[in-house]
């Protein structure tokens, strides 16, 4: 089974370059090439709503039988979701049900025209699921100024589904995000356990930043980033089975971890 981290990359130094033109080619079939995984992890994420511990919106209380949000009252409750490297949005799209806004941010644009096609066919509103391209780990760039408005700042919780991995820098990519997030939100990251190097002559070598981590690891730059109050880290069901290209299998096992900004 194909699953979204195994691709080719293309030419470039950072990696940060190689994910943008990889994942902007893939952006067009990303969904339907990997559906089976995806559907997986949806079921997977909203099984850990507890664990991530955040206030949700309930779902059947904030809807008004037709799966809309309503959205009467200004003193109604906000749950605000910032998706970091959102791809086409899978996070956002096991959330939104438990949530009142999802904005996503990832550094390719295809990606991100991907995610708002998909939000835009399901009826949903500019402010209710938009994604924007854009890098919020560059270390020369602390404060984008296409993210200084207040559209993206202030959420109940930040997170990064399987792109941990793909980044240069994965603390500093924790700091940057738990700088986003209001005092008591969350942070959440799911993506590998540590895991053998592949074969270098494997097509996703100069893609993948990280060998997965381990919980040590984890906790580590939850901590640093001013997110490490009732850290927990735990298995997420789905094992990833990934086709090598000999025909041999390697199995894969996820982590879902969060962390509170204190
Ligand atoms: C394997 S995909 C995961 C996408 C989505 N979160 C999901 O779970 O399907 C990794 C994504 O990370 C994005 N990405 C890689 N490096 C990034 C960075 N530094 N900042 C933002 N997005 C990045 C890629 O463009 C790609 O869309």
């Amino acid at each position: 089974m194909a699953t979204p981290c195994e691709h080719h990359h293309g030419a470039g130094t950072s990696a940060s370059e190689q994910n943008k033109e990889f994942f902007n080619k893939e952006a067009a079939h990303y969904d339907t090439k990997h559906e089976k995984t995806i559907n997986k992890l949806i079921e997977e994420i909203r099984a850990k709503l507890d664990f991530i511990g955040v206030d949700w919106v309930e779902d059947d209380e904030d809807t008004e039988g037709n799966g809309e949000k309503t959205n009467e009252g200004a003193q109604e409750k906000t749950v605000r979701l910032l998706d970091y490297a959102c791809g086409t949005g899978v996070v956002s799209r096991a959330l939104a049900p438990y949530t009142t806004q999802c904005v996503g941010i990832d550094l390719s644009e295809n990606m991100a025209t991907a995610y708002n096609a998909r939000a835009e066919n399901q009826g949903l509103t500019h402010s209710e699921m938009h994604a924007y391209q854009g890098n919020l780990c560059d270390p020369e760039d602390p404060n984008p100024q296409a993210f200084a408005s207040p559209e993206f700042s202030n959420f109940d919780v930040a997170a990064v589904g399987l792109g941990f991995h793909h980044f240069d820098d994965p603390a500093l990519a924790a700091k940057r995000l738990a700088g986003r997030l209001k005092t008591g939100g969350v942070l959440v990251i799911l993506d590998f356990f540590s895991h053998d190097k592949p074969d270098p002559s494997h097509p996703a070598t100069n893609t993948i930043t990280h060998h997965g981590f381990s919980e040590e690891q984890v906790r580590r730059i939850f901590e640093d980033a001013g997110v490490g109050k009732d850290f927990a880290m735990g298995d997420v069901g789905a094992v990833f089975h990934f086709s090598r290209e000999d025909g041999s299998e390697v199995r894969r096992k996820l982590f879902i971890a969060r962390g509170t900004k204190a």
